[in-house]
């Protein structure tokens, strides 16, 4: 049997990691400036994690949701309390798509109704609905396209204000990353984000914040969202939430109610997951890993607003984007083959940085080191 090809692949094979730093079958160590696609929040194999995990599959790795599993109200409690949403509830599932999926799902169940807002350069993931939602025809297959879905520019008020204007008591859902991430990071203004909460109050619509990417610690505030200083009906959280194991959840308003059999699944909230999601949480409280995110990313972004060849640097946190001249397209796998350095890309030219949080100001320092090396080589190689 061969596998499915659906991934362009680096021909690297990664047989270890520890931290920030992954290696290769030969022994080559990389500095992981990626976090596998932003899912490395507390670094890699950190021990906490390594051994809460070992610890649980010891007891059990898994039971349904058919009784009573104490883990996940440990889980719910720590999370509230971390992310400051305490008088919210919790749904556990599997993946950033799946938890799109159910935060749009519960929000036609609530109001009953079909519309839903998405934004340009969107991506919500690649199930039913959430692929509907996002802005990238190419991904969306016949079965998946819906007149449900609105597509408006993305921090345009005026076209929100119209659209809600025009369908007012249709729209079920506004669904927003905080800040986009395959979109090549895209800050959500403030002031849009408060418009969304206050036209979704107006209307009876539910504000969904996509914090698969963006959340978790990874802009500096639990949700990047929160910098609006308003709140949404439902967070959706995956990447940085296990550290690695597969688990994902919604956080959901008070307002909306549950009722048995209104949403479901085999896995979700398994007892080795909810291990694995409450060591992340242990150690992003104990080792102050939102505030490292924080000042280290802001360390790193004025550093790098101080290399003329990058352009219009963006981001919060550890979530940093810039764009590449043309002179510089090659940039991204110069640094993963030369020096030895992964990093994230969004189409056309932009590179997306989304380390673990734990990055230290001396890794920062390391990779800025190989980045100015990196450029100056690509520069010097065009002169000749
Ligand atoms: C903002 C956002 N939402 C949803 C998803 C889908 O997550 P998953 O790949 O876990 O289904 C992604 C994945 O990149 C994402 O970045």
């Amino acid at each position: 049997m061969t596998l499915f090809d659906v991934y362009p692949l680096n021909n690297i094979t990664i047989t270890n990691a520890k931290g920030s730093y992954v290696w290769d079958q030969e022994g080559v160590q990389y500095l992981d400036m990626y976090g596998g696609h932003a899912v490395i929040s507390i670094g890699h194999t950190h021990q906490h994690w390594v051994k809460r995990i070992e610890d649980q599959l010891e007891k059990i790795a898994f039971y349904s949701n058919s009784v009573v599993i104490p883990i996940q109200k440990e889980l719910a409690l720590k999370l509230g309390r971390l992310s400051g949403k305490e008088d919210y509830q919790l749904f556990l599932c599997n993946s950033g798509a799946e938890a799109n999926e159910n935060a749009l799902k519960l929000a036609s169940f609530y109001n009953g109704r079909k519309k839903i807002i998405a934004f340009s350069k969107s991506f919500h993931g690649r199930t039913s609905l959430a692929v509907a939602a996002t802005d990238n025809p190419a991904i969306v297959a016949p079965v998946n396209e819906t007149d449900n879905v609105i597509f408006l520019p993305f921090n345009d008020e005026a076209a929100l204000k119209a659209c809600f204007a025009e369908y007012g008591k249709e729209i079920s859902s506004v669904i927003i990353e905080g800040i986009q991430g395959v979109g090549g990071i895209n800050i959500a203004n403030e002031s849009f984000l408060q418009l969304i909460r206050s036209l979704c109050d107006e209307h009876g619509a539910v504000y969904i914040a996509d914090s698969v990417q963006c959340g978790y610690g990874r802009s500096g505030r639990f949700f990047a969202h929160d910098f609006a200083g308003v709140t949404a009906d439902i967070y959706t959280m995956a990447k940085g939430m296990g550290n690695g194991f597969p688990v994902a959840g919604i956080l959901i308003a008070p307002k909306i109610q549950p009722k048995h059999g209104m949403l479901g699944t085999t896995f979700g909230g398994n007892q080795l997951a909810c291990a694995a999601a409450l060591a992340v949480l242990e150690v992003m409280e104990e080792e102050r890993l939102i505030e490292n995110a924080k000042t280290n990313g802001a360390y790193l972004m004025e550093q790098l607003k101080a290399i003329p060849e990058l352009k219009n640097v963006r981001g919060r946190g550890l979530m940093i984007g810039f764009d590449l001249p043309e002179e510089l397209k090659d940039l991204k796998k110069k640094l993963l083959f030369d020096f030895k350095v992964f990093t994230g890309e969004a189409k056309p030219n932009v590179i997306r940085l989304l380390p673990s949080l734990a990055l230290s100001k001396k890794q920062a320092d390391e990779f800025l080191a190989s980045l100015t090396e990196a450029i100056d080589e690509l520069k010097s190689k065009q002169n000749v």
